[in-house]
């Protein structure tokens, strides 16, 4: 009883580890470049962010006059190993705590402080040092479940980070819950994961523009990444790359507008159907027949692509609507192999 505890602990310790990684801030900066407009007037809160740490509170502290934002509020979570400053973006003498007490900081305004015509970093910093208002201890712990926390979201419009994918589901959720607009990144293979998938298939969450490619994320030292090619050290600094890290939003974007070019024509021999789900398998996005009228199963990396006015989603083979006989539970079989990771659709008459 007492090892199966231990290792139960164990696993949570390393699963919350494992969430410690921190965006970049050109991956946030080619993102956020096509949603400039959303934010005139907005209050932003990045829920899973130190201010210290964290280059979304950067970017949006930086961009405060450019964006016209009406607010920035950024609140750090107690248990990040990383709070008293293994990664520090930029320090401001004598503000930041130097224990693990999570804390706000609130912006309402950023002056041009040293005149230069310009506001920069330099000026957050000058603000938060001289302007004791913005940064206030947080009650509780910073957890984004936090009662103290939710009330922020309350007040929030627009919520941006990269949150822990260990609770993606639930962050997700509480999200949608609020009303809330938000653009946040998270693993590819949470698209399928039945409490994230539900909200795409109603239109109400979808992809944003910068999903393909690979996002190096900065990793404190002692992060445990087996696969060496996914490791680079540069200045003494770890980072971690990952493929499959996608932007899930409810913002508008033109790209979900734009039409899928498709060519190919569908023939039996091309497209096989599954031998327990009434679909033929297209295995590359780009290879979707043109003139099939029938469900397709697709790769969920198709969302990308995804335009609702051209595709219905019908259901995915991990998703919500899982059929009496269980098909899209246990993965559609193709000549009696299972294909996972497929999300079910159709062409739009
Ligand atoms: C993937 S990291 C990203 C950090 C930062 N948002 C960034 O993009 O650089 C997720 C962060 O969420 C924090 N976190 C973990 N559990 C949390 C919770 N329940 N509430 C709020 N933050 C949490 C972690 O400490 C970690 O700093």
């Amino acid at each position: 009883m007492a090892i199966k505890s231990l290792n139960k602990n164990l696993h949570k310790a390393s699963k919350a580890k494992k969430d410690e990684f921190y965006t970049q801030i050109v991956d946030i900066e080619k993102e956020l470049k096509h949603y400039k407009e959303q934010f005139r007037g907005k209050i932003v809160y990045c829920n899973c962010d130190d201010p210290f740490e964290s280059n979304f509170f950067k970017y949006f502290a930086a961009n405060f006059n450019a964006l016209k934002l009406n607010k920035l509020i950024t609140t750090s979570y107690v248990r990040s190993p990383i709070v008293g400053g293994q990664l520090p973006l930029f320090e401001v003498e004598g503000l930041k705590p130097s224990g693990k007490e999570p804390f706000k900081i609130e912006i309402k305004e950023v002056p041009d402080a040293d005149g230069d015509g310009a506001v920069s970093i330099d000026d957050v910093k000058y603000l938060l040092k001289h302007d004791k208002n913005t940064a206030t201890p947080l009650r509780g712990n910073g957890d984004f479940r936090s009662e103290e926390c939710i009330e922020l979201l309350k007040g929030a419009d627009i919520v941006v980070t990269n949150p822990p994918f260990s609770l993606f589901r639930e962050y997700v959720a509480q999200l949608v819950e609020y009303g809330k607009k938000f653009l946040i990144l998270g693993n590819q293979n949470a698209i399928i994961y039945k409490e994230v998938f539900k909200f795409i298939k109603e239109n109400k969450l979808w992809l944003g523009y910068d999903n393909g490619g690979t996002k190096w994320f900065q990793v404190p030292n002692d992060y445990d990444i087996p696969t060496e090619s996914r490791i680079k050290i540069e200045n003494g600094i770890k980072f971690f790359s990952m493929g499959s890290v996608v932007w899930f939003t409810n913002l508008e974007t033109t790209k979900r507008h734009e039409k899928f070019t498709l060519y190919k024509k569908y023939t039996s021999q091309e497209y096989p159907k599954y031998d327990n789900y009434d679909a033929i398998e297209v295995s590359k996005v780009f290879e979707i027949p043109m003139d099939y009228e029938e469900v397709m199963g697709v790769p969920i990396t198709f969302l990308d692509k995804y335009n609702p006015e051209q595709f219905e989603i019908i259901g995915s083979n991990r998703g919500v609507d899982q059929d009496p006989k269980g098909v899209y539970g246990r993965g559609s079989h193709l000549n009696g192999k299972e294909t996972f990771k497929r999300l079910f659709i159709k062409i739009r008459k």
